[in-house]
């Protein structure tokens, strides 16, 4: 009895030792212990706000500080002894402060439960995230900005269903990701305001009979405010599921751009270059430079969506308040954490080496007659009305693909025979680059267009 009583802070009501099995089972600190450093920020916030209020003595408060500034040490340089048997990250460090410091490390938990500890702890950490993947969203953002700039005039042929639809420039596609990830970097702003709020206080689920300041410790740590009810406190997932769910976003974006880059790099296409460093070779075949980042990016963008899947299936049945179900949160949440943090470093990286093929893309958009809207628009401009005018090219694009040409190629008299309206300034209506100058609009693909969204995009990132 009494070594159990040593080792364990819970079990002076146990007849039994808890089986070793069971231990390992619902012990957590192989992984909480990510949460060390934020652990000891929020002991030493409440420590603070126990002594500011006479629940423990001033003497305790500099205890607490001193043995938690050499557990923090020993967390950062790695000789902290972590231990099973101490379940998890919160009892290892109390257990070491009372080493530490005798009974005021044994006062710490005064008004505080593990309930309300871990989900302060894990917030906290959360924040911290959100705010190093906002500098990483803002660095990719950068580097599409710093691509786009310099190929506003570089001519590809837009998709859709994977066919040649309009002539668009490649700044103008690359654009299309600034923008996804502009509102990636609004839903993790919005979802930091939720994360950011203070559960401490709320103790194992009914509040504390303790004159605790709340708000004291709310702004000690950096929070926006209090959790306002102390069941909803200790139980709330919703802010690890919100930005689960704003990561998997973030992947499904990063994950279709992969697949262009990979499509793109394939030498059917052969539109861009992805430098050596993110490429493999092939074991057998010689000749090979595969892709791997891009297709590694798609491929891990099915564990974080698998993360949220998990995560609300782990809430979906809990009553409240806090059961032990919410251990589970921390593996798909650090996990998550790390795969975007991860892809997102290397991929601003990856965007910065890419080598653009400019004539590969030309000559794709010369092939699958990419200004047809174009000459139909053209009709339309001389009076015809636009569905005449789609006949009329359609029957037009029958006759270049008989003859095997584009239509730019077609003689004006030829032409002429699928529309009398048609003059000698068709051709510039045909050309490539008259296709693009003329979507001069905001949104459009017009290079003047594209330039001011990208000054736009600029200004928007020194936010
Ligand atoms: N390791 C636990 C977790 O991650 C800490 C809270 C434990 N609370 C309890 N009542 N057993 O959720």
């Amino acid at each position: 009895m009494a070594s159990i009583q040593d080792k364990d802070t819970w079990s002076g009501r146990f007849n039994e030792p808890v089986a070793e099995l069971v231990k390992r089972y619902t012990a957590s600190v192989d992984f909480d212990r990510k949460l060390a450093l934020f652990d000891i920020r929020g002991s030493l916030a409440h420590a603070q706000m126990l002594a500011s209020c006479g629940i423990i003595a001033a003497q305790d408060l500099d205890d607490i500080r001193r043995g938690l500034a050499v557990i923090e040490n020993e967390v950062v340089d790695g000789t902290f002894e972590w231990s099973l048997d101490l379940e998890d990250v919160h009892l290892n460090i109390e257990k070491r402060l009372t080493m530490l410091v005798g009974d005021a490390g044994k006062r710490l938990h005064t008004g505080r439960s593990r309930n309300d500890q871990v989900a302060t702890d894990v917030r906290l950490y959360l924040r911290s995230a959100i705010d190093d993947m906002l500098v990483l969203i803002g660095n990719m953002q950068g580097a599409l900005l710093d691509l786009a700039q310099q190929h506003t005039h570089t001519i590809m042929p837009g998709f859709t269903h994977l066919q040649v639809a309009q002539p668009i420039s490649f700044a103008h596609h690359l654009m299309a990701y600034f923008e996804m990830l502009k509102r990636d970097a609004e839903r993790l702003h919005d979802c930091r305001s939720r994360v950011n709020r203070l559960p401490l206080g709320a103790a194992a689920l009914a509040g504390t009979s303790y004159p605790i300041k709340r708000e004291m410790v709310a702004e000690l740590l950096g929070f926006e405010g209090v959790c306002e009810n102390s069941l909803d406190a200790v139980s709330d997932r919703d802010f690890a599921i919100e930005f689960t769910s704003a990561a998997a976003l973030i992947m499904m974006h990063l994950s279709r751009f992969s697949e262009e880059l990979i499509l793109w790099m394939s030498p059917r296409v052969g539109f861009i270059d992805i430098a050596d460093r993110f490429c493999t070779g092939s074991s057998i075949m010689p000749q090979k430079k595969n892709p791997d980042v891009p297709e590694l990016v798609r491929g891990k963008t099915g564990r974080v969506f698998g993360h949220l899947m998990g995560l609300l299936t782990l809430m979906k049945g809990q009553p409240l308040a806090y059961n032990k179900d919410n251990q589970e949160d921390k593996e798909p949440l650090f996990d998550t954490v790390e795969t975007l943090t991860q892809t997102l470093r290397i991929y601003a990286d990856m965007v910065g080496g890419i080598k653009v093929k400019p004539e590969a893309m030309r000559a794709a958009a010369l092939q699958g007659y990419a200004t047809a809207t174009d000459l139909a628009d053209y009709l339309v401009k001389k009076g015809l009305p636009f569905r005449d005018a789609h006949e009329a090219v359609a029957l037009a694009v029958r006759y270049a693909e008989q003859r095997g040409c584009d239509l730019a190629d077609i003689e004006l008299a030829e032409l002429q025979r699928f529309s009398a309206d048609i003059a000698d300034d068709v051709y510039q209506v045909l050309s490539l680059e008259g296709s693009l100058a003329s979507r001069n609009h905001i949104g459009g693909t017009a290079p003047n267009q594209v330039e001011a969204a990208i000054a736009r995009a600029r200004v928007h990132l020194l936010k």
